[in-house]
């Protein structure tokens, strides 16, 4: 009877989809009727009058244009009051009053900045996430925008490369449920809301494996792994409803993603049923000139018959197609394609209906920056943070006593947002001082000193400053600055020291050889521990570092990322125990720069080194052992779970059963908290080598001091499929391990038998 009920629900609901397209098409078909062609490619092309930009060029004459019907899309600007300008001139001096669309990249947060995506990442909390976003949408579109350029879902296993502050880390599984979260988050039930944006999944495709994590450099990878490790979480937002796609700057297979037919056409469209618009990443169309595909001409109708619709920032579109047209280059239905497939994201968006719904002043005034928005930031910036290393329970801290607060990022309001928060007013971001001192309360004696500067390179600081002074040398010498965190440090019971990088030493252009903390805070810690006093770290951080003395030397780290607006107080809120960490690490932390690539879910190889000795003819290193410092899914607690009674329902399931895994975790420590129980997958034998480990499925659950929950999953064929050589999607029968623990390495195991 349900079933029916589920049945009748579905008819009706795709009998009202269907008649809500017939009714856009009818629509569009009739706008399409009136405009000229110059007014279609007008449509193609996104332009940005400046501001945060990421590149040199910027559009000129942007009102001329949009007067005269050459402009599609804007980014760059926000307010409502501002928006509403451009908007004007678009729908009251254009011929045919075709409104504006208006991007930005909301990244982590419009105005109240969220955690950065990777820290987001680590609370392996999907409805956290979603919330994070629909926040952001609510802002953004309180401030003028109807579409964001988010989520960012390249896979990394190179921490080198800047970008990977950016993105969900390592994993395509648990990517994949960052992605749809963020979709739907930034989305919402429906598009025509005054409160909800088009997301914009990012960047198609692999921009995360560049050669030598180098920002845009070159990509190549075989089929195989890029259906097993890169694309399934930008599947997973196109399965989500993903209204646009960007595509990548790098080349895939020889050809730039922005114009390349398989990668826009036969995978995005054909394969996966992409129904929205593919844009170019910033001035990508041009940019295919230096990659060596030809002129301006040739690299945009290459691009257009590859199925890019819009063009940012090159004007390759706008100047050239007409010509390539004329010329038989580019086909008049190319164009119309393109061209309708923007209306329809506008008309999805309610733009012909209202052009002005996502510009509210009152909106703007009551929803942007809220103390109940601020409140939520500080909430999900808790959920984030990754505690590395905790000896003698150290950590947390008692609200009494003294301690020495350290370090450059310490005092720090420049740099608590983290990369690419171009909204954000880092004005108004509460520092590690602040948060503690509103945590603490007046029983704690806190005595500061910086101690450091982020860096003390000068062509260093030149590079990282380029949108504004973030990393700022103290006039006294390095010597005076440790000498002082010295003497604070020697009269406190424990010290804090805040260290890390500077927002803009991740994010675009970014890339780093040496991921170690800069020397001048390296100094400071060693004089530090000569004091003998105990020694905590909070790290400021959008990538995997290189932490092997700090590891060794101090007493506790607590991994803090970018916590954005309210990073202080929620640092605070985890340093004295009024939240008990929980986060895991989305993303291997190597032990050297030379281990990388580094990630859990690698290959076997026929050489394993197994840690037999000697270890001579293994796939290993003579100087580092194999294994990262921190690996995939780790993170501690103040409390601690241990793990018990792992069983399986079955020996032995078949195609069409399930297979129920069952363990007890309890919480033998002193506080209550939440773990992240994992469980992985090895698939024995297949007819292509198969990772070692595969995250397949996890669970949060919150136990109270002494409490025990039998923890229980559900495996069935379907979750041990694999793309096979043919790039079929198929489960192999045979022998599998099942794994479960509280992060990839630390794990009990089982086997069972998948037969037919
Ligand atoms: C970045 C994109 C971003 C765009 C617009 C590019 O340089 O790669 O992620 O959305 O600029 O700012």
């Amino acid at each position: 009877m349900k079933k029916y009920f589920i049945l009748i629900l579905m008819i009706c609901a795709f009998v009202h989809t269907q008649a809500q397209n017939e009714k856009m098409n009818e629509f569009i078909t009739g706008l399409m009727n009136k405009m000229t062609m110059d007014e279609k490619i007008g449509q193609l092309n996104l332009v940005t009058p400046g501001g945060a930009v990421t590149g040199a060029v910027v559009s000129k004459d942007v009102d001329g244009k949009i007067r005269n019907g050459q402009v599609g899309g804007l980014f760059g600007i926000t307010g409502p009051d501002r928006v509403r300008q451009a908007q004007e001139i678009a729908v009251k001096n254009s011929r045919l009053h075709i409104p504006l669309l208006f991007g930005l990249d909301v990244i982590h947060g419009h105005k109240t900045i969220f955690q950065i995506p990777l820290g987001l990442s680590c609370s392996w909390d999907t409805a956290l996430i979603e919330k994070s976003a629909r926040i952001a949408a609510t802002e953004a579109s309180a401030d003028g925008l109807d579409w964001a350029f988010s989520p960012m879902v390249d896979i990394s296993h190179d921490p080198r490369w800047g970008r990977i502050a950016e993105g969900a880390g390592e994993d395509p599984y648990l990517g994949s449920l960052v992605a749809r979260a963020m979709v739907k988050g930034y989305q919402g039930n429906d598009l025509t809301q005054n409160n909800s944006v088009m997301a914009c999944v990012k960047h198609f495709a692999l921009y995360g494996a560049a050669e030598a994590g180098r920002d845009y450099n070159t990509v190549d990878m075989s089929r195989l792994r890029m259906f097993q490790y890169y694309l399934p979480p930008y599947r997973a937002a196109v399965d989500a409803g993903v209204g646009s796609v960007m595509s990548s700057f790098n080349e895939i297979d020889g050809i730039p993603a922005t114009a390349n037919k398989w990668l826009l056409t036969e995978l995005l469209r054909n394969q996966w049923g992409f129904k929205g618009f593919v844009v170019s990443d910033y001035t990508a169309v041009s940019e295919m000139i230096a990659h060596g595909m030809g002129n301006l001409q040739e690299v945009s109708a290459l691009a257009l018959r590859a199925g890019l619709d819009m063009d940012m920032v090159s004007e390759g579109f706008l100047t050239t197609l007409k010509k390539s047209l004329a010329e038989a280059r580019v086909t008049q239905s190319q164009i119309d394609d393109a061209c309708r497939r923007i209306l329809e994201a506008k008309y999805k968006l309610g733009l012909f209906d209202n052009p002005y719904r996502r510009m509210s002043p009152e909106r703007a005034k009551s929803e942007i920056f809220s103390d109940a928005n601020r409140k939520q930031a500080r909430e999900i910036a808790r959920h984030t943070f990754v505690l590395l290393k905790n000896d003698h329970q150290v950590l947390p801290l008692k609200k009494t006593g003294t301690i020495a607060l350290v370090g450059p990022l310490a005092n720090n309001k420049d740099n608590m947002l983290g990369t690419w928060s171009v909204s954000g007013d880092w004005t108004k971001s509460i520092t590690v001082l602040d948060g503690i001192k509103n945590v603490a309360g007046s029983g704690l004696n806190i005595m500061y000193a910086k101690g450091s500067n982020i860096s003390d390179d000068t062509a260093f600081i030149k590079r990282v400053n380029v949108f504004r002074p973030e990393i700022v040398r103290d006039p006294r010498t390095p010597e005076e600055m440790i000498r002082e965190a010295v003497a604070a440090a020697s009269k406190a019971d424990v010290v804090v020291a805040v260290m890390g990088e500077a927002s803009d030493m991740t994010g675009e252009s970014s890339s780093m050889a040496d991921i170690n903390l800069p020397s001048s805070q390296e100094n400071l810690l060693k004089e530090l521990v000569r004091t003998g006093k105990p020694i905590v770290m909070i790290l400021f951080n959008g990538r995997p570092m290189t932490l092997n003395w700090e590891n060794d030397h101090l007493n506790a780290i607590l991994d803090s990322w970018f916590a954005g607006t309210e990073a202080g107080n929620a640092i605070a809120d985890a340093l004295f125990g009024d939240y008990n960490p929980s986060g895991k690490l989305s993303i291997t932390f190597p032990r050297s720069v030379g281990q990388i690539p580094i990630y859990y879910n690698h290959k076997n190889t026929g050489r394993p080194y197994d840690g037999v000795e000697p270890p001579k003819f293994k796939s290993d290193y003579l100087d580092v052992s194999n294994d990262p410092l921190y690996p995939f899914g780790y993170g501690l607690s103040y409390t601690q779970f241990s793990y018990s009674d792992l069983s399986l329902d079955k020996k032995q399931i078949s195609g069409s059963q399930a297979l129920t895994v069952k363990l007890t975790v309890t919480n033998s420590g002193q506080f209550a908290g939440e773990e992240t129980v994992q469980l992985y997958t090895r698939d024995m034998a297949g007819s292509v080598t198969r990772p070692v480990k595969e995250l397949k499925k996890f669970q949060k659950i919150y136990l109270q001091k002494g409490e025990s929950k039998e923890v229980s999953f559900t495996l069935t064929a379907d979750d041990l499929r694999f793309y096979n050589s043919d790039l079929n999607f198929v489960y192999e029968p045979g022998d599998f391990k099942v794994f479960v623990g509280p992060n990839s390495r630390d794990v009990k195991e089982a086997e069972f038998v998948l037969t037919k």
